[in-house]
């Protein structure tokens, strides 16, 4: 029996990229995953059809999950689909990540971000809180990224976002233990996904002390111990993905 056998998961952003594989990771410990996505509805029919092959539940809903009215319709649709309310919810989606110098920045550039990294999962966790309250038990699992550590130049709009997630999820940690509810942060390294295409990962790799680069399967597994009750007794936590990238920062 796999370890999230029973659960519903719902995954943002769940049809490509670094989601794609949490999905499908999700799905083979026995989940029923909820595969959103935004504009491309061939992606994710891909990913729930090659679960489905591999024997797993899941289900493609779209939502923009900026807006709070089609959160409110994916978290119904979703509830409709599983049959019960959402035990896991990982805030992974993610819109473009434009690089700007502080000259070249506007306020709503900086509001793009946290409208993602913030206001989403904000009206996402306010969504599933009410079944995870009534189970006394829920797992929120919030995907950051090393930037945070790093402060990469010319990225501040995208670095300022990641970083509230990190004060977000000890907060909310603080405020949901009480109801056996647990919240982390993931933060990846570096992982070429489709939209890499074509961007060379050596430079980046010589400076990660297990010199490879990381995989999408990486932070499924990362994923995958946080939604399980192997993790039961970690909440509040930042799991840094990245080969030792940042570990002396
Ligand atoms: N890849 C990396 O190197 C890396 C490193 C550190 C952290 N991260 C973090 O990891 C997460 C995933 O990144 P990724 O590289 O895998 O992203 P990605 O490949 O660009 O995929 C983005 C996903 O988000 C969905 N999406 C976009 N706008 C949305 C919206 N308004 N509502 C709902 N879904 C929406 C997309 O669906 P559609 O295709 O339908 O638009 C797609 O499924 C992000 O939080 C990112 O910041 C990534």
């Amino acid at each position: 029996m796999g370890k999230l056998e029973g659960k519903v998961a719902l995954v943002t952003g769940g049809s490509r990229g670094i989601g794609k594989t949490i999905s499908a990771v999700l799905a083979e410990a026995g989940a029923t995953v909820i595969v959103n996505y935004a504009n491309n509805s061939v992606h994710a029919e891909e990913t729930v059809r090659n679960i489905r092959l591999s024997g797993g539940k899941a289900v493609a809903i779209q939502a923009d999950i900026t807006d709070e009215k089609m959160v409110g319709r994916l978290i119904q649709k979703a509830e409709e689909y599983s049959g019960t309310t959402i035990d896991i919810l990982v805030n992974n989606a993610t819109g473009p990540q434009p690089e700007l110098s502080i000259e070249e920045s506007t306020w709503n550039d900086y509001l793009d971000q946290l409208v993602f990294f913030v206001k989403a999962p904000l009206l996402l966790t306010k969504a599933v809180l009410p079944g995870m309250k009534e189970k006394q038990e829920g797992r929120i699992i919030n995907i950051g990224s090393e930037v945070v550590q790093i402060g990469n130049p010319n990225f501040s709009s995208y670095v300022t976002a990641k970083s509230s997630q990190l004060g977000m999820t000890r907060s909310w940690a603080s405020e949901l233990g009480v109801h056996g509810i647990t919240v982390n942060l993931i933060q990846p390294g570096f992982i070429p996904v489709e939209r890499h295409e074509g961007i060379d990962p050596r430079d980046y790799v010589k400076n990660v002390p297990l010199k490879r680069i990381g995989l999408p399967q990486d932070i499924g597994a990362a994923v995958l111990f946080l939604a399980s009750q192997d993790s039961s007794f970690i909440t509040g936590q930042t799991l840094s993905v990245n080969g030792g990238n940042t570990f002396g920062i």
